[in-house]
């Protein structure tokens, strides 16, 4: 999670059996490790699986070949596990898989799987209209339909909040979860605490999405900042979005600023002046509390649910 996955909620998730997913954006930016050091670090605090996020959508050269570079380091540090998001995953996997690296792709709807399943991924990540972050168009219900014939395992990526969610998710077929609002109401997360108190305090009518912040739709709390931002992108930034050569021109401008005033917000911590992204499984969230403990209570849920069947 950009900005929130620090090194030490990242180790928090894996031993307790999940697999924290570092984010290279959010290791550097926001938390000031060197690539390689914060790595380290999180090894030092956990010597079990851990996961990287490659955010791949074709923006510039530069970011391209940080990103190669970043994957690169990962694997000599042991990282086996990748998830990609927002681009084609194909280079991804030509990268990782002959050192016995795993990829798993984002995607919202069916066309976005089928990239996926072409560019050889070993499974996909079904992000629904509840995630937080940027949430797709359909139910977590559609969506296992929709990914059913790619025939790869697919993890539910939205609205779990507990631990009910979190077999409801499993028992519609899904073969785990990933979870992101869950962990920043955890101490381990260095998230202020006004925002971890607002995860736990709203219900699903608190999120709201908003274009405005990186110019596709991205969920996160209805706070006085947010309505003074408003929730739909202006008519000359839509304009651009839509052009094939402004297109990602414009996409650079807002993950530019976006990175920049999210950071600012996890730091800051201000309802009135900062974003807060979060997804609707904040209905499920009700205290702050370690992810280990969170990660163990779900997994309990999910044996003592064969025990009551
Ligand atoms: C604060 C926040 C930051 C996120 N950042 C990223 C990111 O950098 N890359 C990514 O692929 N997904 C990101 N996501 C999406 C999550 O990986 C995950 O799919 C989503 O949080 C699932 O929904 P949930 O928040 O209801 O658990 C983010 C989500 C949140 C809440």
């Amino acid at each position: 999670m950009y900005p929130c996955s620090n090194p030490e909620l990242v180790a928090a998730v894996s031993e307790a059996g999940g697999i924290g997913i570092l984010q290279p954006i959010s290791l550097t930016y926001v938390h000031g490790h060197d690539f390689r050091e914060g790595l380290r670090l999180i090894r030092r605090l956990t010597s079990k699986p851990i996961g990287m996020n490659a955010l791949i959508e074709q923006s510039s050269q530069t970011y391209r070949e940080r990103m190669e570079r970043w994957i690169d380091i990962a694997l000599e540090e042991g990282v086996r596990f990748f998830v990609t998001s927002l681009g084609n995953p194909r280079w991804v996997v030509e990268r990782v898989r002959p050192q016995g690296g795993v990829v798993y792709h984002d995607v919202t709807e069916a066309k976005w799987a089928a990239k996926g399943k072409d560019g050889g991924v070993h499974g996909l990540v079904a992000v629904n209209d509840r995630a937080g972050g940027h949430a797709g168009p359909l139910s977590a219900e559609r969506l296992i339909d929709e990914l059913a014939p790619f025939e790869l395992p697919v993890l539910c990526a939205g609205g779990i909040g507990n631990e009910r969610d979190f077999v409801r998710a499993l028992e519609l077929g899904y073969a785990g979860a990933q979870l992101g609002t869950r962990f920043i109401a955890t101490p381990e997360c260095r998230a202020g605490e006004a925002y971890k108190r607002a995860i736990v305090e709203a219900g699903e009518r608190d999120v709201v999405l908003t274009e405005r912040l990186t110019g596709v739709p991205v969920s996160v709390l209805d706070t006085p900042s947010v309505r003074r931002l408003g929730l739909k992108a202006g008519p000359l930034a839509r304009l651009m979005l839509r052009g094939r050569k402004t297109k990602h021109w414009m996409r650079t401008l807002y993950a530019l600023r976006s990175l920049w005033s999210l950071k600012r917000g996890l730091l800051r911590d201000s309802p009135e002046r900062d974003y807060w992204q979060a997804g609707k499984s904040v209905a499920g969230v009700d205290a702050i509390e370690p992810a280990g403990a969170v990660v163990r209570r779900f997994a309990d849920a999910w044996r003592a649910s064969f025990k009551d069947a």
